[in-house]
Protein backbone atom coordinates (compact mmCIF):
# COMPACT_ATOMS: atom_id res chain seq x y z
CA UNK A 1 0.00 0.00 0.00
CA UNK A 2 2.96 2.39 0.70
CA UNK A 3 4.65 4.33 -1.78
CA UNK A 4 8.08 6.14 -1.31
CA UNK A 5 8.28 9.61 -2.16
CA UNK A 6 10.40 10.18 -4.84
CA UNK A 7 10.94 13.08 -7.44
CA UNK A 8 8.72 12.37 -10.28
CA UNK A 9 11.36 12.09 -13.48
CA UNK A 10 11.95 15.27 -14.80
CA UNK A 11 11.25 14.32 -18.62
CA UNK A 12 7.68 12.97 -17.91
CA UNK A 13 4.59 14.64 -17.90
CA UNK A 14 3.19 13.78 -14.71
CA UNK A 15 2.00 14.90 -11.56
CA UNK A 16 2.84 13.53 -7.75
CA UNK A 17 0.38 13.53 -5.21
CA UNK A 18 -0.20 12.39 -2.03
CA UNK A 19 -3.29 10.65 -2.16
CA UNK A 20 -6.64 11.44 0.29
CA UNK A 21 -9.43 9.28 -1.06
CA UNK A 22 -9.27 6.38 -3.63
CA UNK A 23 -12.61 5.04 -5.66
CA UNK A 24 -13.55 1.12 -5.16
CA UNK A 25 -15.17 0.50 -8.27
CA UNK A 26 -16.81 -3.05 -9.18
CA UNK A 27 -13.71 -3.60 -11.83
CA UNK A 28 -11.65 -4.15 -8.69
CA UNK A 29 -13.35 -6.69 -7.72
CA UNK A 30 -12.99 -8.16 -11.29
CA UNK A 31 -9.04 -7.65 -11.32
CA UNK A 32 -8.83 -9.57 -7.89
CA UNK A 33 -10.53 -12.44 -9.31
CA UNK A 34 -8.34 -12.13 -13.13
CA UNK A 35 -11.63 -12.31 -14.59
CA UNK A 36 -10.64 -9.48 -16.68
CA UNK A 37 -8.33 -9.54 -20.18
CA UNK A 38 -4.62 -9.90 -19.24
CA UNK A 39 -5.03 -9.51 -15.44
CA UNK A 40 -1.76 -8.38 -13.97
CA UNK A 41 0.67 -9.96 -12.58
CA UNK A 42 0.50 -10.01 -8.79
CA UNK A 43 2.02 -8.45 -6.62
CA UNK A 44 -0.53 -5.30 -7.90
CA UNK A 45 -1.43 -1.91 -6.37
CA UNK A 46 -4.89 -1.63 -7.08
CA UNK A 47 -7.30 0.77 -7.57
CA UNK A 48 -7.85 3.40 -11.04
CA UNK A 49 -8.59 6.73 -9.46
CA UNK A 50 -7.97 9.15 -6.85
CA UNK A 51 -7.85 12.34 -4.92
CA UNK A 52 -5.18 14.71 -3.54
CA UNK A 53 -3.18 17.34 -3.83
CA UNK A 54 -0.54 18.14 -6.18
CA UNK A 55 3.00 17.41 -4.45
CA UNK A 56 5.58 17.46 -7.57
CA UNK A 57 5.40 17.70 -11.43
CA UNK A 58 7.28 17.36 -14.33
CA UNK A 59 9.07 20.34 -15.45
CA UNK A 60 7.32 19.88 -18.77
CA UNK A 61 3.89 20.40 -16.86
CA UNK A 62 1.77 22.96 -17.84
CA UNK A 63 -1.66 24.25 -15.96
CA UNK A 64 -0.61 22.38 -12.72
CA UNK A 65 1.11 24.60 -9.94
CA UNK A 66 1.81 22.16 -6.32
CA UNK A 67 -0.66 22.54 -3.64
CA UNK A 68 -3.45 21.95 -6.59
CA UNK A 69 -6.75 20.00 -5.50
CA UNK A 70 -6.83 17.25 -8.18
CA UNK A 71 -8.95 14.02 -9.00
CA UNK A 72 -7.14 11.48 -11.30
CA UNK A 73 -7.43 8.66 -13.22
CA UNK A 74 -4.19 5.86 -12.73
CA UNK A 75 -3.45 2.81 -14.52
CA UNK A 76 -3.67 0.68 -11.28
CA UNK A 77 -1.69 2.14 -8.18
CA UNK A 78 -4.30 4.55 -7.09
CA UNK A 79 -5.22 2.48 -3.70
CA UNK A 80 -1.89 4.02 -2.27
CA UNK A 81 -0.89 6.78 -0.32
CA UNK A 82 0.88 8.62 -2.82
CA UNK A 83 0.60 8.14 -6.99
CA UNK A 84 1.97 9.37 -9.59
CA UNK A 85 0.58 9.39 -12.81
CA UNK A 86 0.56 11.25 -16.42
CA UNK A 87 -1.22 14.78 -16.46
CA UNK A 88 -3.08 14.23 -19.17
CA UNK A 89 -5.25 12.33 -16.54
CA UNK A 90 -5.37 14.26 -13.93
CA UNK A 91 -8.33 16.96 -13.36
CA UNK A 92 -8.89 20.03 -11.05
CA UNK A 93 -11.40 19.70 -8.35
CA UNK A 94 -14.03 22.47 -7.95
CA UNK A 95 -14.16 24.41 -5.09
CA UNK A 96 -17.04 23.31 -3.85
CA UNK A 97 -16.63 19.83 -4.55
CA UNK A 98 -15.15 17.80 -1.19
CA UNK A 99 -12.04 14.83 -1.96
CA UNK A 100 -14.26 12.82 -1.06
CA UNK A 101 -16.88 13.30 -3.90
CA UNK A 102 -14.04 13.97 -6.39
CA UNK A 103 -12.67 10.28 -5.64
CA UNK A 104 -15.73 8.76 -6.55
CA UNK A 105 -16.23 10.79 -9.60
CA UNK A 106 -14.14 10.17 -13.00
CA UNK A 107 -14.86 6.18 -13.24
CA UNK A 108 -18.73 6.92 -13.18
CA UNK A 109 -19.32 9.73 -14.49
CA UNK A 110 -17.28 9.66 -17.27
CA UNK A 111 -18.46 6.05 -18.27
CA UNK A 112 -22.48 7.17 -18.05
CA UNK A 113 -21.27 10.10 -19.83
CA UNK A 114 -19.70 8.81 -22.67
CA UNK A 115 -22.10 5.99 -22.75
CA UNK A 116 -25.15 7.95 -23.18
CA UNK A 117 -24.07 11.41 -25.36
CA UNK A 118 -20.61 9.88 -27.04
CA UNK A 119 -21.60 6.63 -28.16
CA UNK A 120 -25.72 6.76 -28.15
CA UNK A 121 -26.60 10.26 -28.96
CA UNK A 122 -28.97 10.34 -25.91
CA UNK A 123 -31.82 12.96 -27.10
CA UNK A 124 -34.93 14.61 -25.33
CA UNK A 125 -37.97 12.83 -25.55
CA UNK A 126 -35.64 9.12 -25.71
CA UNK A 127 -35.88 6.36 -23.01
CA UNK A 128 -33.18 4.13 -21.26
CA UNK A 129 -32.66 0.84 -19.51
CA UNK A 130 -30.19 0.53 -17.13
CA UNK A 131 -29.03 -2.11 -15.06
CA UNK A 132 -27.23 -2.04 -11.46
CA UNK A 133 -29.68 1.10 -11.22
CA UNK A 134 -28.52 1.83 -7.28
CA UNK A 135 -24.74 1.45 -8.07
CA UNK A 136 -22.53 4.45 -8.73
CA UNK A 137 -22.49 4.16 -12.56
CA UNK A 138 -25.88 3.04 -12.45
CA UNK A 139 -26.58 6.89 -10.33
CA UNK A 140 -24.14 8.82 -12.69
CA UNK A 141 -26.60 7.39 -15.42
CA UNK A 142 -30.03 8.46 -13.84
CA UNK A 143 -28.65 11.50 -12.91
CA UNK A 144 -27.56 13.04 -16.74
CA UNK A 145 -30.49 11.60 -18.04
CA UNK A 146 -32.04 14.03 -15.60
CA UNK A 147 -30.70 16.49 -17.21
CA UNK A 148 -32.12 16.47 -20.73
CA UNK A 149 -35.83 16.68 -21.17
CA UNK A 150 -38.53 14.36 -21.07
CA UNK A 151 -35.86 10.94 -20.71
CA UNK A 152 -37.77 7.74 -19.64
CA UNK A 153 -35.59 5.19 -17.07
CA UNK A 154 -35.88 1.91 -16.65
CA UNK A 155 -33.86 0.38 -13.85
CA UNK A 156 -33.26 -2.72 -12.52
CA UNK A 157 -31.96 -2.92 -8.64
CA UNK A 158 -32.36 -4.99 -5.54
CA UNK A 159 -35.87 -4.08 -4.02
CA UNK A 160 -33.95 -2.78 -0.93
CA UNK A 161 -32.67 -0.02 -2.80
CA UNK A 162 -35.78 1.36 -4.36
CA UNK A 163 -36.75 3.52 -2.22
CA UNK A 164 -33.47 4.86 -1.60
CA UNK A 165 -33.44 5.52 -5.49
CA UNK A 166 -37.00 5.58 -6.59
CA UNK A 167 -36.38 9.25 -7.30
CA UNK A 168 -34.28 8.92 -9.77
CA UNK A 169 -35.47 6.75 -11.81
CA UNK A 170 -38.90 6.36 -13.62
CA UNK A 171 -39.26 2.79 -13.60
CA UNK A 172 -37.99 0.38 -11.14
CA UNK A 173 -37.96 -3.35 -11.73
CA UNK A 174 -36.02 -5.80 -8.86
CA UNK A 175 -33.21 -7.25 -10.29
CA UNK A 176 -34.78 -10.65 -10.46
CA UNK A 177 -38.04 -9.68 -12.30
CA UNK A 178 -39.22 -10.32 -15.68
CA UNK A 179 -38.07 -6.94 -16.80
CA UNK A 180 -38.69 -7.63 -20.44
CA UNK A 181 -42.53 -7.93 -20.03
CA UNK A 182 -42.05 -4.88 -17.61
CA UNK A 183 -40.59 -2.48 -20.07
CA UNK A 184 -42.86 -4.02 -23.12
CA UNK A 185 -45.78 -3.41 -21.03
CA UNK A 186 -44.83 -0.01 -20.42
CA UNK A 187 -43.58 0.87 -23.71
CA UNK A 188 -44.57 -1.41 -26.26
CA UNK A 189 -42.21 -0.49 -28.70
CA UNK A 190 -39.30 -1.05 -25.83
CA UNK A 191 -36.48 1.42 -25.28
CA UNK A 192 -34.28 3.79 -27.66
CA UNK A 193 -30.60 2.95 -25.24
CA UNK A 194 -30.30 -0.20 -23.50
CA UNK A 195 -26.83 0.02 -21.05
CA UNK A 196 -26.09 -3.77 -20.06
CA UNK A 197 -23.22 -4.33 -17.41
CA UNK A 198 -24.79 -7.58 -16.87
CA UNK A 199 -23.80 -9.55 -20.02
CA UNK A 200 -24.85 -13.35 -21.01
CA UNK A 201 -29.02 -14.01 -20.94
CA UNK A 202 -29.24 -10.22 -20.78
CA UNK A 203 -27.53 -9.56 -24.02
CA UNK A 204 -30.67 -11.02 -26.09
CA UNK A 205 -32.95 -9.51 -23.98
CA UNK A 206 -31.70 -5.84 -24.54
CA UNK A 207 -30.88 -6.69 -28.14
CA UNK A 208 -34.95 -7.56 -27.72
CA UNK A 209 -36.25 -4.63 -26.05
CA UNK A 210 -34.66 -2.01 -28.78
CA UNK A 211 -36.73 0.28 -30.66
CA UNK A 212 -35.73 1.11 -34.30
CA UNK A 213 -32.25 3.00 -34.37
CA UNK A 214 -32.06 2.05 -30.73
CA UNK A 215 -28.54 1.61 -29.08
CA UNK A 216 -27.56 -2.03 -27.00
CA UNK A 217 -24.02 -0.96 -25.33
CA UNK A 218 -22.42 -3.71 -23.58
CA UNK A 219 -20.01 -2.11 -20.76
CA UNK A 220 -19.21 -4.57 -18.14
CA UNK A 221 -20.06 -8.45 -17.27
CA UNK A 222 -21.11 -8.14 -13.71
CA UNK A 223 -22.79 -11.90 -14.53
CA UNK A 224 -19.24 -13.31 -13.70
CA UNK A 225 -18.98 -12.48 -10.48
CA UNK A 226 -20.49 -14.63 -8.09
CA UNK A 227 -18.50 -14.23 -4.65
CA UNK A 228 -15.08 -13.66 -3.13
CA UNK A 229 -13.36 -16.31 -5.42
CA UNK A 230 -13.56 -16.48 -9.47
CA UNK A 231 -16.21 -19.17 -10.31
CA UNK A 232 -15.52 -21.02 -13.70
CA UNK A 233 -19.28 -22.25 -13.34
CA UNK A 234 -20.48 -18.41 -13.49
CA UNK A 235 -18.06 -17.45 -16.23
CA UNK A 236 -18.93 -20.21 -18.94
CA UNK A 237 -22.56 -20.02 -18.16
CA UNK A 238 -22.28 -16.47 -18.87
CA UNK A 239 -20.83 -16.82 -21.97
CA UNK A 240 -23.25 -19.37 -23.04
CA UNK A 241 -25.54 -17.67 -22.57
CA UNK A 242 -24.83 -14.44 -24.81
CA UNK A 243 -26.58 -13.61 -27.75
CA UNK A 244 -25.12 -14.35 -31.10
CA UNK A 245 -25.22 -11.08 -32.99
CA UNK A 246 -25.98 -11.29 -36.68
CA UNK A 247 -25.15 -8.40 -38.67
CA UNK A 248 -27.85 -8.71 -41.58
CA UNK A 249 -30.62 -8.79 -38.47
CA UNK A 250 -29.18 -5.81 -36.96
CA UNK A 251 -29.33 -3.81 -40.63
CA UNK A 252 -32.66 -5.54 -41.35
CA UNK A 253 -34.20 -4.60 -37.95
CA UNK A 254 -32.04 -1.10 -37.41
CA UNK A 255 -30.52 -1.37 -34.34
CA UNK A 256 -27.24 -0.70 -33.35
CA UNK A 257 -24.89 -2.79 -30.86
CA UNK A 258 -21.59 -1.31 -29.17
CA UNK A 259 -19.17 -1.48 -26.67
CA UNK A 260 -17.73 0.64 -24.17
CA UNK A 261 -14.29 0.17 -22.16
CA UNK A 262 -13.26 3.54 -20.25
CA UNK A 263 -9.96 1.75 -19.22
CA UNK A 264 -8.92 0.73 -21.93
CA UNK A 265 -10.06 4.02 -24.08
CA UNK A 266 -7.82 5.81 -21.83
CA UNK A 267 -4.86 3.79 -21.29
CA UNK A 268 -5.02 1.66 -24.48
CA UNK A 269 -6.33 4.17 -26.79
CA UNK A 270 -4.41 7.11 -26.49
CA UNK A 271 -7.70 8.78 -25.78
CA UNK A 272 -7.03 11.22 -22.59
CA UNK A 273 -7.83 14.15 -24.50
CA UNK A 274 -11.05 13.09 -25.38
CA UNK A 275 -11.84 12.30 -21.38
CA UNK A 276 -9.93 15.90 -20.89
CA UNK A 277 -12.86 17.43 -22.46
CA UNK A 278 -15.80 15.54 -21.55
CA UNK A 279 -14.02 15.91 -17.85
CA UNK A 280 -14.60 19.91 -18.45
CA UNK A 281 -18.64 19.17 -19.78
CA UNK A 282 -19.01 17.14 -16.06
CA UNK A 283 -17.53 19.71 -14.01
CA UNK A 284 -19.65 22.44 -15.29
CA UNK A 285 -22.43 20.06 -14.47
CA UNK A 286 -21.42 19.65 -11.14
CA UNK A 287 -20.55 23.28 -10.67
CA UNK A 288 -23.80 24.18 -11.76
CA UNK A 289 -25.62 21.42 -9.56
CA UNK A 290 -27.19 19.34 -11.99
CA UNK A 291 -25.04 15.97 -11.10
CA UNK A 292 -23.31 14.99 -7.61
CA UNK A 293 -21.57 11.78 -6.63
CA UNK A 294 -23.88 9.25 -4.50
CA UNK A 295 -21.46 7.87 -2.04
CA UNK A 296 -22.41 4.91 -0.48
CA UNK A 297 -19.61 4.58 2.62
CA UNK A 298 -16.00 4.93 3.68
CA UNK A 299 -13.62 2.83 4.58
CA UNK A 300 -9.43 2.18 5.77
CA UNK A 301 -7.17 1.04 3.61
CA UNK A 302 -7.35 -2.32 5.69
CA UNK A 303 -11.08 -2.27 5.20
CA UNK A 304 -11.17 -3.23 1.95
CA UNK A 305 -11.86 -6.81 2.46
CA UNK A 306 -15.13 -6.06 3.94
CA UNK A 307 -15.41 -2.43 1.71
CA UNK A 308 -15.45 -5.35 -1.09
CA UNK A 309 -17.57 -7.80 0.49
CA UNK A 310 -20.13 -5.05 0.58
CA UNK A 311 -20.31 -4.64 -3.26
CA UNK A 312 -20.54 -8.59 -3.53
CA UNK A 313 -23.48 -9.05 -1.36
CA UNK A 314 -25.04 -6.23 -3.16
CA UNK A 315 -25.29 -3.93 -0.42
CA UNK A 316 -24.13 -0.66 -2.04
CA UNK A 317 -26.05 2.36 -2.90
CA UNK A 318 -23.90 4.82 -4.68
CA UNK A 319 -20.09 4.36 -4.81
CA UNK A 320 -17.96 2.81 -2.18
CA UNK A 321 -14.51 5.11 -1.05
CA UNK A 322 -11.20 4.39 0.37
CA UNK A 323 -9.99 6.94 2.74
CA UNK A 324 -6.05 6.86 3.54
CA UNK A 325 -6.05 8.64 6.67
CA UNK A 326 -9.27 7.00 7.98
CA UNK A 327 -8.61 4.11 11.04
CA UNK A 328 -10.56 0.83 10.52
CA UNK A 329 -14.22 1.06 11.74
CA UNK A 330 -16.83 1.92 8.40
CA UNK A 331 -19.09 4.35 8.51
CA UNK A 332 -21.89 2.94 6.04
CA UNK A 333 -24.98 4.44 4.56
CA UNK A 334 -28.10 3.66 6.81
CA UNK A 335 -31.45 4.39 6.28
CA UNK A 336 -32.27 8.09 7.65
CA UNK A 337 -32.21 11.19 5.13
CA UNK A 338 -30.32 12.73 7.60
CA UNK A 339 -27.17 10.38 7.98
CA UNK A 340 -27.56 9.62 3.97
CA UNK A 341 -26.95 13.46 3.25
CA UNK A 342 -23.67 13.48 5.82
CA UNK A 343 -22.41 10.53 3.50
CA UNK A 344 -22.74 12.56 0.75
CA UNK A 345 -21.32 15.94 2.30
CA UNK A 346 -18.07 16.99 3.10
CA UNK A 347 -17.72 16.30 6.19
CA UNK A 348 -15.63 13.29 5.73
N1 LIG B 1 -16.87 -0.31 -19.39
C1 LIG B 1 -16.48 0.64 -18.57
O1 LIG B 1 -15.74 1.55 -18.93
C2 LIG B 1 -16.96 0.59 -17.14
C3 LIG B 1 -16.62 1.60 -16.23
C4 LIG B 1 -17.13 1.54 -14.93
C5 LIG B 1 -17.93 0.46 -14.57
N2 LIG B 1 -18.21 -0.51 -15.48
C6 LIG B 1 -19.09 -1.63 -15.12
O2 LIG B 1 -20.30 -1.09 -14.70
C7 LIG B 1 -20.88 -1.93 -13.72
C8 LIG B 1 -21.19 -1.10 -12.48
O3 LIG B 1 -19.96 -0.67 -11.93
P1 LIG B 1 -19.89 0.13 -10.56
O4 LIG B 1 -18.45 0.25 -10.24
O5 LIG B 1 -20.76 1.31 -10.63
O6 LIG B 1 -20.48 -0.91 -9.54
P2 LIG B 1 -21.89 -0.97 -8.80
O7 LIG B 1 -23.01 -0.87 -9.77
O8 LIG B 1 -21.89 -0.06 -7.65
O9 LIG B 1 -21.77 -2.49 -8.38
C9 LIG B 1 -22.41 -3.07 -7.37
C10 LIG B 1 -23.83 -3.47 -7.73
O10 LIG B 1 -23.86 -4.29 -8.90
C11 LIG B 1 -24.99 -5.15 -8.85
N3 LIG B 1 -24.54 -6.49 -9.25
C12 LIG B 1 -24.83 -7.07 -10.44
N4 LIG B 1 -24.25 -8.25 -10.53
C13 LIG B 1 -23.58 -8.46 -9.39
C14 LIG B 1 -22.79 -9.54 -8.90
N5 LIG B 1 -22.57 -10.64 -9.63
N6 LIG B 1 -22.24 -9.42 -7.68
C15 LIG B 1 -22.44 -8.31 -6.95
N7 LIG B 1 -23.20 -7.25 -7.37
C16 LIG B 1 -23.76 -7.35 -8.59
C17 LIG B 1 -25.52 -5.06 -7.43
O11 LIG B 1 -26.65 -4.21 -7.47
P3 LIG B 1 -28.14 -4.80 -7.62
O12 LIG B 1 -28.22 -6.02 -6.75
O13 LIG B 1 -28.99 -3.68 -7.12
O14 LIG B 1 -28.32 -5.08 -9.08
C18 LIG B 1 -24.41 -4.36 -6.67
O15 LIG B 1 -24.87 -3.61 -5.57
C19 LIG B 1 -19.89 -3.08 -13.50
O16 LIG B 1 -20.24 -4.16 -14.33
C20 LIG B 1 -18.58 -2.48 -13.97
O17 LIG B 1 -17.63 -3.43 -14.37
C21 LIG B 1 -17.74 -0.47 -16.73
Amino acid sequence: WKFLRVTPKQSFLIIFFPVFYSGLNFIDLMVRQGNIDNPPKTPLVPGFECSGIVEALGDSVKGFEIGDRVMAFVNYSAWAEVVCTPVEFVYKIPDDMSFSEAAAFPMNFVTAYMMLFEVANLREGMSVLVHSAGGGVGQAVAQLCSTIPNVTVFGTASSFKHEAIKDSVTHLFDRNADYVQEVKRISTDGVDIVLDCLCGENTGKGLSLLKPLGTYILYGSSNMVTGETKSFFSFAKSWWQVEKVNPIKLYEENKVIAGFSLLNLLFKQNRGGLIKGVMDKLLNLYNNKKIKPVVDSLWALEEVKEAMQRIHDRGNIGKLILDVEKAPTPLVRNSSKEDNEKLTSNQY
